[in-house]
C-alpha cells in the first residue's frame, strides 16, 4: 500500500518496515478493538491476496460529550481493481458500518492535496472539503485536506 502510493499514507515505507512483528500485532489488536471497524476485500483462499482495505474509527472514543464522528483511514484498492467499483463498494460499506455500528453522524478523512484520483473519488461519494488542512507529515510543504460528509 505505502510503496504503491506513498502520498496516501502518513507513515513512510521506511518507518513501516522498521516495525517488528510484535509492534504489528499490537497495532492490529488496537485496530480490532471497540470503535474501530476494518473492511477487507481479498481474493486468496487463505486471505493472502489483498484487493482492498478501508477502516473506520471513532474520532473521540473517550469523549461522550462530543458528537459521534467517524474517521476513514487506511484507504487502499490494489491497482488491478481500481475503476471497477470495488472502492465504491468498500466505501459504501464503510459509511454504513460507521452509521449503524459506530452510530456516527458524520465521517471525515484526510487526503493529500495532490491525490487527484482520491479527491475525485471522495467528491463523487458526497465528501466536501471542510476548509481545514494540516501539513502532510512526510512532506510538510504539502497539505493534507480534511473532507467530510453526513451519514444517513
Ligand atoms: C483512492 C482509491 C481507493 C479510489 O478507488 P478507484 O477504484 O481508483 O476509484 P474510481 O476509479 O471509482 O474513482 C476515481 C476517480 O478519479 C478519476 N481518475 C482516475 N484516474 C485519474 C487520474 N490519473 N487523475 C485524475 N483523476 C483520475 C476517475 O475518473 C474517477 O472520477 P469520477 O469519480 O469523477 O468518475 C484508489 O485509487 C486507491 O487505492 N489509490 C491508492 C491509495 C490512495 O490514494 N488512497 C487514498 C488515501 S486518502
Amino acid at each position: 500500500m505505502i510503496a504503491d502510493t506513498p502520498m496516501a499514507y502518513v507513515e513512510s515505507l521506511e518507518a513501516a518496515r522498521r516495525q517488528t512483528e510484535t509492534q504489528w500485532q499490537v497495532r492490529a489488536a488496537a485496530m480490532s478493538g471497540e470503535g474501530s471497524i476494518t473492511l477487507v476485500a481479498d481474493a486468496g483462499e487463505d486471505g493472502s491476496k489483498l484487493c482492498g482495505l478501508m477502516r473506520v474509527v471513532l474520532k473521540h472514543p473517550q469523549n461522550p460529550e462530543k458528537p459521534v464522528q467517524a474517521v476513514l483511514i487506511s484507504v487502499y484498492v490494489a491497482p488491478e481493481h481500481r475503476g471497477l467499483g470495488l472502492a465504491d463498494e468498500l466505501l459504501n460499506e464503510s459509511c454504513k458500518a460507521a452509521a449503524e455500528e459506530l452510530r456516527a453522524e458524520r465521517i471525515e478523512l484526510g487526503v493529500h492535496e495532490e491525490n487527484v484520483r482520491a479527491l475525485a473519488f471522495y467528491r463523487r461519494h458526497g465528501f466536501e472539503a471542510t476548509g481545514a488542512s494540516r501539513p502532510y507529515p512526510q512532506d510538510t510543504s504539502k497539505l493534507e485536506l480534511v473532507m467530510e460528509r453526513h451519514l444517513p
